[in-house]
């Protein structure tokens, strides 16, 4: 199964590949002297199934690149062939905006406190000192202002430092959201809703005195080193084998997810990401509406991965994946540590007890985690994949970082908000993310169905009202396909091979198993409702199509509503004995408490896949008794 480290069609791009399709691009697309890049990214082929995990052939390495060009305000995008040395496809892409990239940022704020009305309005403010002044050019959404067509904009949020300087969003400066003109590098105008007094300074994020002192040393050893083996992007760990993979829109991407069976790869996913996200928050005031963060399609969290630290984000064994990713100008930028791979013990596995004879056996669950942090303006993410002994996958948000703080006037009540601290308000807001996951569960024959339960009523046949009626129907195409839960019915979702049966005659299967979930807020005439049609519905499953990877479209910044999933599914393409891709939608409501501030404690969300009769019995009845043997 091993290959070489550096051959597999799937790897990330490399420094000296990124450097080169920049080469080609300025060379040969006609891209202008004032074009930046967006996106410069694997182009991933889909290999046969035969290939799945083996040795691959070859495939040229091509990579996808988008730029933006402010000169003629047109987003650029095309296949570049890096074995041939040239642009195999180019195009301008109407109507869409390219994603903000950090440089934006970094130059919306330099360019923003140049303005003499913002500098004024700093002033009205008691604020003179612009150092302390941070201005987020977030995006701006489309709320169908005429004078907002075509351009590219940016609707920004400004804070002031704390006086120890490590919280850049301590003192936020409610009200005050210039609008910048990203293209052209002008400000066009300050909307200033009213000065709202600047909160007094607020406490240290990082204090160093008065730190608990009652904290024992916690050692994770593993002496003889992890049950993990990895060769290059690839991994093999209990009968996993999963490949590790990355792009600037969507960080961490897994490829490959197959479980080695007596001595058979069984394929699971060809592919699984989260895909899109979006934060609408709840304060209609001011320009608060505007606040509607779809971080992977508008800024993208490849772009925002954290370098992690050993002993800080990580515990015990641990192996980091470097990545690449670029900055505006193409320049290569290494991710060092982006990737963190180690495996932690969790609990109980199984047990069980021989009541006459007291024989036991308890067995402890272990599971390989691979993840990535990304840090976006004042809020984290980190992104968790979990696979277990059992042949379950985990799927984990961890969210933290430092809610989005408004200002409010001592006395006044907080309405669409909660206080976190004396003048500082954080508003009502939902964390909405969507998986996508390219199925193959043993083989690329798949079908989708929905599992839920039903009481059946009194009768001849029910006397005694206990009767639980499990209706399995399948969903045969895509229209019918777009799902919510249903805590009554205890719905779920399973995508079964039906040509691939178990030692009891059923099709093997993964079902999709959801934890907690919310459902939109938001009025679905909502402007930003219209551009995040994905989060209306749990679960959506689609026929494989290589262009429908983002469930917001490819392009959501400044996007018109309908993109994506709500659009694709129009097709009502047929989901049976075929590729099917499902996407799962998990949100979370987060009203502020007073302890998230600070900085919030993480916050956990997540859901499984598990096998339904993929496997004929528990596929973890071999594990050996105790931690390890
Ligand atoms: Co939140």
């Amino acid at each position: 199964m091993s290959e070489n480290s550096t051959s597999h069609p799937l790897d990330p791009l490399q420094r000296q590949e990124i450097a080169r399709a920049v080469e080609i691009v300025k060379r040969d697309s006609g891209l202008d002297s004032t074009g930046w890049f967006e996106t410069i990214t694997l182009d991933e082929p889909r290999l046969a199934l035969p290939e799945f995990n083996a040795a691959p052939r070859q495939v040229p390495r091509r990579a996808f690149v988008c730029c933006y060009e402010p000169s003629s305000n047109r987003t650029l995008n095309g296949i570049v062939n890096l074995d041939e040395d040239r642009v195999e496809r180019w195009q301008n892409v109407k109507g869409a905006q390219a994603r903000i990239v950090p440089d934006e940022f970094a130059a919306g704020d330099k360019l923003v406190k140049q303005d003499m009305q913002f500098i004024e309005a700093l002033r009205k403010r008691g604020i003179t000192d612009l150092e302390t002044v941070l201005v987020e050019t977030w995006a701006a959404g489309n709320f169908d202002a005429k004078e907002e067509q075509g351009e590219r904009l940016a609707y920004c949020h400004c804070w002031v430092s704390n006086d120890a300087g490590d919280n850049r969003y301590g003192r936020p400066i409610a009200n005050l959201h210039p609008v910048v003109d990203l293209r052209r590098g002008k400000v066009i105008r300050i909307d200033d809703f009213g000065v709202v007094p600047l909160p007094p300074d607020t406490k240290s994020i990082r204090p160093t005195e008065n730190l608990r002192t009652d904290i024992k040393p916690l050692e994770i050893t593993q002496p003889d080193g992890p049950s993990f083996k990895v060769d290059g992007h690839a991994v093999e760990w209990q009968r996993w084998h999963v490949r590790v993979g990355f792009n600037q829109r969507e960080g961490l991407v897994l490829h490959n997810i197959a479980y080695e069976d007596d001595g058979r790869l069984r394929p699971i996913m060809r592919r699984a990401s989260m895909a899109e996200m979006v934060v609408p928050y709840g304060d209609p005031t001011g320009g608060n509406y505007r606040r509607n963060a779809f971080d992977t399609g508008e800024y993208g969290l490849g772009a925002s991965l954290d370098s992690l630290q050993l002993g800080c984000d990580c515990l015990g064994h641990i192996h980091y994946f470097d990545l690449f990713t670029h900055d505006w100008t193409g320049t290569p930028l290494e991710i060092k540590n982006a990737v963190c791979m180690h495996e932690e013990d969790f609990g109980l596995l199984w047990k069980h007890t021989d009541a006459k004879t007291g024989k036991m056996r308890a067995v402890r669950s272990r599971r390989l985690v691979i993840s990535s942090i990304c840090t976006i303006g004042n809020y984290v993410y980190g992104f968790f994949w979990y696979f277990y002994q059992d042949g379950t996958i985990g799927v984990e948000v961890k969210a933290t970082g430092i809610p989005f703080p408004s200002a409010i006037a001592t006395g006044e009540k907080s309405e669409f908000g909660t206080l976190v601290a004396p003048g500082i308000e954080s508003h009502v807001h939902q964390h909405t993310f969507c998986f996508r996951f390219d199925m193959s569960v043993d083989g690329p024959g798949n079908s989708v169905h929905e599992v839920e339960f039903e009481a059946a009523p009194l009768g001849p046949e029910n006397p005694y009202g206990n009767a639980v009626k499990i209706n399995d129907r399948s969903l045969k195409s895509e229209a019918g396909a777009a799902r919510e839960l249903d805590l009554a019915k205890g719905r779920y979702w399973k995508v079964i091979n039906p040509g691939s049966k178990n030692k009891l005659g059923n099709a093997v299967a993964y079902k999709l198993a959801p934890s907690s979930n919310a459902l939109p807020l938001l009025d679905k005439e909502a402007p930003v409702a219209k551009r995040a049609g994905f989060m209306f519905r749990h679960f959506w499953a689609t026929s494989f199509d290589p262009k429908e990877l983002y469930p917001a479209g490819w392009y959501p910044n400044q996007s018109e509503p309908g993109e994506g999933l709500p659009k694709w599914i129009k097709a009502d393409r047929s989901l049976e004995n075929t590729e099917v891709v499902t996407w799962y939608t998990l949100s979370f409501n987060h009203l502020p408490r007073p302890e998230d501030w600070p900085v919030q404690p993480v916050v956990y969300a997540g859901f499984h896949w598990m096998p339904d009769g993929f496997f004929d019995e528990n596929p973890a009845l071999d594990v050996p008794p105790g931690n390890g043997g």
